[in-house]
Formats: C-alpha cells, structure tokens, sequence
C-alpha cells in the first residue's frame, strides 16, 4: 500500500473558543443572570429612554479587536455601553411602535437555546419538535385546522412574504418556481385598506411584483377596509384585463389597531377564487380571549395568516410566525432538493419534511424554545388577560385625555391604540404640530415615556400603543400630568 500525501503531523498546538477554565465562565454567567433579573426587577425606577452620549458612541467606532480582551472585559462593555442606552421596551411606560415587552423565562430560554445551539432548518432532532409544537399550539389557538402547516420567523413581515410567496405559487396560474414571472400573461393584483403595513409592499417588491402590484382600498372613519370599494376594484380590474390575485385582511393595523371585516373579506375572496392573506402582526393572537375572540371572526378562514410572537405574545425578539392553510402548496412553494440534505430513513437525516422546507432560510435558530417555555410557564388563559388589560387601559388613557381641555383625542383605534395631541390654547394647525412634535421629544429624552408618532389627517399626534404587561393605571395618569406639564412649557415659551 503506497502511504498517503496528506498524512503529516499536525504542527500548530491545537486549539478552539472554549475557555481554559471552565469555573471563570460560569461565574461570570452567574453574575450576568444576577444583573439582568436586577435590571429586569427595578426597571420601573430607570428613564424609560436617554440619548447616547457622544463618547459613548464613539465606543462602537473602533476596528475590531484582533487580540482578544476577554469575556470579562466584553461584558463590562456590554454593561456601561450598551444596556444603559437600550430601546426602553422592558420599561412599564414603554408604548413607542408595537413592541412587546419581553420576559424572564423568555430570556433565560433565549440563553439556553444558544447553549444548545442546534439548527432547525434540517435534521431530527427534539428541538425541531419544539417549534412544530409550538406552531400546532397556536393553529389551535387561533383557530387553524389541524392539518394546515406554519413556521416560525423573525417576524410578521417575513411572515407576510412568506404568506404572499405561497399565494403566488398557488394562485399565479403560471411556474413561477421554474419561470419566474416572465411569462405572466398579466399583471397581478393584491388589495389591501390604505391602512395596510408597509411590509406588505416590501414584500410584494420582493416577490418581484412591484409596488404598483397593491391596490390600496379606502378606509372608512374607523379605518376598516370599505368592502364595497374593494369588490369595485377586483371588477373594474378584472374588465381592464388585469390579474386579481389576494386580499390582504388586517387584524389590527398599524396607526390605530383596527380589524377588518374578515369574515366579509373571506366571503368575497371565495367569490372570486382569490387568496385571502391575513396581516396579524399585532391583532391575530387576541383570538386566544374568549371575549375578544369575536372580533376575528372569519380570521380563521385566511389562506395564510401572518403574526408575532414578540409584540402583544410578549416574547423576546425576535419571533413571528406565519400558518398557512393547504400544507402542500406551503412546502411546494419552498422546497427545493440538494444532494447534500438528502433524507436518510433513519439518524440524524432523517424525517421527510423539514423546517426549512417551508421557508426560504436554511439555517434557523431555536426561537421556538423561548416561546414552548413562557407559553408553559403561564398558560394561554393569562395572555388572554393581558391583551384584555392593555384594551382597558387604552379606554382608560382615552378617558383621561378626553377629560382634559388642553388634550385631544385624536384617534381612538378599537384595540390599544390611542393617539392624542396636546392643544393647550393653540389653534394654527403649523404650530400644534411643530409643539406636539417637540412634547414628544422631550417626553423621550426626559425618560419619562416613550411614545411614538402618528400623523393623521396632516395632525402630527403622539401615539400610544400599550402592549406592554408592565404598564398600570398610575402609569397613564404619570404620562398625561407630565405631557401637560411640558405641552405648558413649551406653549409658554413660543408665545
Ligand atoms: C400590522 C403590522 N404588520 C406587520 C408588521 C411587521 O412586523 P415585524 O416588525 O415583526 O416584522 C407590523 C409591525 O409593527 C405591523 O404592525
């Protein structure tokens, strides 16, 4: 036998990530998890916010480190540098976009996801039944025959793309998988309310159909889609030789929290052999409350229906998921052979259908866990409560604003959304919004609440959107007092 070339000796002293010694690790781990559950436990008594010092900034403009410093050293920069400057979302008057609060247990399992550090894209392994059960707990919770198959994602707007991807395949009427969109006879149309994500248009930009592909429908005074408009647009376009392909549902949109007729949108959508598309970012969990439950009606209904996890779910980021109804046309849309992730009948490469046959990502973390975990730790029924109480407590800021002389309200959204403007004695349209423009700043940088924008109807409102299990009625009250102190201010000075 003739001796192989490759077979030298290995010269470099070997080595790898992990540490010497394992003792240091784990005390720093310990002191990471004492931190950050003292950080989680006196949040409330932090501003809710503050600018980055410049200096500060600075830290994040260096090369990259090509000697290593230590793990002790990252974390001290990761302690003085970025955790006092972080979004401000764990705070209980934390109400900017829709962004979810987080949670311990979450967080915990976010550390024990890495630690594991498995991939759910292929394989059989216990984590991917964690995200498949994951994705069977919610189709029973909001409604979803057991057969339809779901995924979980970075979000609701992969989730929308991943909605809108399987509409295509379905609904095109030409191989898009082995053509594209080349030979499209015509171009294809998706509605939607004038109220719709933006991630709707990303998406259909990505899907290669362009902007000029949604059809916007206008919203009536409670800003739900006006079916009538919608069903005269499918006809005209239908006339004008057009392709009418999906109608985009919304449960909770974006500006001010409202549902769409979805049983209607449904209807119409069986009418006319169309997708029907569910957006649920932020509305389609409230399905799990009895009593908020009807007002999804028809929800269940959706070809494919996309939501987060780590809005009103309260899981840590990131985490949406998407479900689509008919499973084969889902992994058809996706599933594409490689010789190297060929299936095995038995080991590791085994099982006939994986994750990532539904998606376009291959690799895929473990963000099923931290939801299999919160989801164990306090049941369905206590997520049902906090939606319940956030919704309360929108009336109860909507309340306190109306009764005030100097504030407005200015949308009042069904959910728990609630945009307001300080008015003092101002009347000039320019002014109130150059004013309301400055509270909100202020009301940021002086850690006091967090808030975001809306502007509606030209008004440029404060925008108030409570998904948030830390936030209580004093809150609110704190909020109102401290936005009319500084609105006074500032009328003050500009007069
Ligand atoms: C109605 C709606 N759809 C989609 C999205 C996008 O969700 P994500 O930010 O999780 O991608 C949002 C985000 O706020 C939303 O409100």
């Amino acid at each position: 036998m003739e001796a192989s070339t490759y077979l030298q000796p290995i010269t470099r002293t070997e080595q790898g990530l992990d540490p010497q010694d394992w003792s240091e690790l784990r005390q720093l781990g310990h002191r990471m998890v004492d931190d950050m559950i003292d950080h989680l436990a006196t949040i409330a008594q932090r501003p809710v916010w503050q600018p980055i010092p410049s200096e500060v900034r600075q830290r994040f403009r260096t090369s990259p480190p090509v000697d290593g410093e230590g793990a002790e050293k990252a974390y001290e920069d990761f302690r003085r540098y970025v955790l006092p400057y972080a979004e401000g979302n764990l705070h209980p008057r934390f109400w900017a976009w829709v962004i979810g609060a987080g949670s311990g247990l979450g967080m915990l399992a976010d550390m024990l996801a890495a630690g594991i550090n498995p991939n759910l894209g292929s394989g059989d392994h216990a984590p991917t039944l964690v995200e498949r059960q994951v994705i069977d707990w919610m189709k029973q919770a909001l409604g979803f025959p057991a057969e339809s198959s779901g995924l979980l994602v970075t979000g609701a707007s992969m989730a929308n793309i991943i909605g809108l991807a399987v509409a295509r395949h379905a609904k095109a009427g030409i191989n898009v998988k082995e053509d594209g969109l080349f030979p499209a006879p015509a171009r294809m149309m998706f509605y939607g309310s004038s109220e719709t994500h933006n991630s709707i248009i990303k998406g259909l930009q990505l899907l290669g159909f362009g902007k000029q592909s949604f059809c916007p429908i206008g919203a009536g005074t409670d800003f739900k889609i006006n079916i009538a408009a919608l069903q005269d647009a499918i006809s005209r376009h239908k006339h004008d030789g057009l392709k009418p392909l999906c109608v985009i549902g919304n449960a909770g949109t974006v500006n001010t929290g409202a549902v769409d007729d979805l049983a209607g949108l449904a209807d119409l959508c069986a009418e006319h052999g169309l997708w029907f598309h569910v957006d649920g970012a932020i509305g389609a969990p409230l399905a799990i409350s009895d009593s908020l439950r009807p007002m999804l009606r028809g929800m269940e209904r959706a070809d494919s229906l996309a939501f987060d996890l780590h809005k009103w779910m309260q899981m840590p980021y990131d985490v949406g998921c998407v479900l689509v109804r008919d499973e084969s046309q889902h992994r058809e849309a996706f599933s594409e052979a490689a010789g190297y992730l060929s299936r095995m009948p038995r080991g590791l490469c085994s099982g006939e259908r994986w994750l990532s046959d539904y998606g376009p990502e291959l690799s895929r973390g473990f963000r099923a866990l931290k939801v299999w975990m919160c989801l164990k730790e306090h049941g369905l029924r206590k997520y049902g409560e906090l939606f319940e109480q956030n919704i309360e407590q929108a009336r109860y800021l909507a309340g306190l604003v109306e009764s005030s002389e100097e504030l407005e309200l200015v949308a009042r959204g069904e959910l728990n959304i609630i945009c307001l403007r300080y008015r003092g004695r101002v009347r000039d349209e320019q002014s109130l919004n150059a004013l309301n423009r400055e509270l909100l700043m202020r009301l940021q940088e002086q850690g006091i609440a967090a808030p975001s924008v809306a502007i509606l109807g030209g008004k440029f409102a404060l925008r108030v959107s409570i998904c948030n299990h830390r936030s209580r009625s004093e809150d609110f009250d704190l909020f109102v007092r401290e936005a009319l102190r500084i609105g006074r201010e500032i009328e003050k000075s500009a007069a």
